[in-house]
């Protein structure tokens, strides 16, 4: 037997319920261990605020959204004492280690607390699915079919109307959503943070669709896709976090102005935004995640630290949390091109 601390952190996600619920039933029923759930992320650590996990508070939460820990974008290295804090709410606690569900940041704190002696196992969340090491993130999933199914509904006023229209989806380092979500919403254009774009030819491949008979167009856009001679844009006026990642969001404002002004089509934008995150996970990403919080307890119990548990083809595996974080990853060149033969 032994105690655990769980957290989630970073933008919430479909899927992270189940993975908290795997972790929890896995362990208290398999292994007789206790859990602690740390409130809002890394915040809660520092805080030492915590609920006690059992089979009863984890109980039908496997199909709700968000999570029910609370998350927050709290970095512990940016407070002053947030180590000995981390460590302090460990003893107090009486924890064996952490299992810290998060993205980019909220790992890249525990990859850090690794070389401070602390026994931690990585869970990888984000819908992004930037993450490498693992083939897919959960919520990835969930976060393509909201895409998509708002693609097929806006395609409805887009050819009613004669329009065209740019949807912005998620994705600040990677373009999977805006990939995955266009080529299956039929997207004229897609663009992506790894591929920075000539407003002059999108508007080429929109004028060549309409010369040759289409009254519309359907552009979808990743909140981090850049145009070729610029920066990042952003309607936030560069706010940013506590892990230094600027707040995105208004590149399609940008692009509506810009492709109306070209070319005389009459355009509107879309901006998704959290939608992308929000309400029940599909199944899939349910699968994903219990397997995950599965797998997470059974590397903890075996004292495998400083791993992350990940998807390598229809496996679950663990890998050093060192590789799942040395770059993030970025969308595959060849789901691209496949996605560039149904451009314009
Ligand atoms: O989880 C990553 C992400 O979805 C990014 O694509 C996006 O930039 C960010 O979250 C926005 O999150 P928030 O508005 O909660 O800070």
């Amino acid at each position: 037997m032994a105690r655990f601390g769980v957290l989630t952190g970073g933008g919430d996600c479909p899927g992270l319920n189940a993975v908290i619920r795997g972790i929890v039933r896995k362990g208290i029923n398999q292994y007789g261990h206790e859990f602690v759930g740390f409130r809002y992320g890394w915040a809660g650590v520092l805080k030492n605020e915590a609920i006690e996990l059992t089979n009863q508070t984890t109980r039908g939460i496997l199909h709700r959204g968000g999570t029910i820990l609370g998350s927050s974008r709290t970095n512990p290295y940016k407070v002053d004492g947030g180590l000995d804090q981390v460590r302090a709410a460990i003893a107090d606690r009486n924890l064996d280690g952490l299992i810290p569900i998060g993205g980019e940041d909220t790992l890249g704190v525990a990859r850090k607390l690794v070389d401070e002696g602390i026994n931690v196992i990585g869970v990888p969340k984000t819908i992004d699915n930037d993450l490498n090491g693992t083939d897919f993130t959960f919520g990835f999933q969930t976060a393509v079919q909201i895409a998509t199914d708002a693609i097929d509904r806006l395609h409805t006023t887009a050819e009613s109307h004669n329009r065209v229209i740019i949807v912005e989806v998620m994705g600040r380092h990677a373009g999977w959503i805006a990939a995955y979500s266009g080529i299956a919403g039929g997207a004229d254009v897609i663009l992506v943070p790894e591929r920075p774009f000539d407003i002059d030819e999108v508007c080429s491949l929109i004028k060549r669709r309409h010369e040759s008979g289409s009254t519309f167009s359907i552009i979808v856009v990743a909140e981090g896709a850049t145009p070729k001679d610029g920066d990042i844009v952003s309607e936030f006026g560069g706010q940013t976090d506590a892990f230094g990642h600027v707040r995105l969001g208004g590149i399609a404002v940008a692009l509506e102005k810009g492709i109306e002004e070209r070319t005389g089509y009459e355009s509107r934008m879309t901006i998704l935004g959290h939608v992308q995150r929000g309400g029940t996970p599909v199944a899939y990403d349910r699968v994903l995640g219990t397997r995950f919080g599965v797998e997470a307890i059974d590397a903890a119990t075996d004292g495998d630290w400083g791993k992350m548990v990940a998807l390598r083809g229809t496996d679950i595996v663990r890998v050093p949390l060192d590789e799942a974080l040395a770059e993030p990853k970025l969308l595959d060149t060849k789901l691209y091109e496949t996605a560039r033969t149904f451009f314009g």
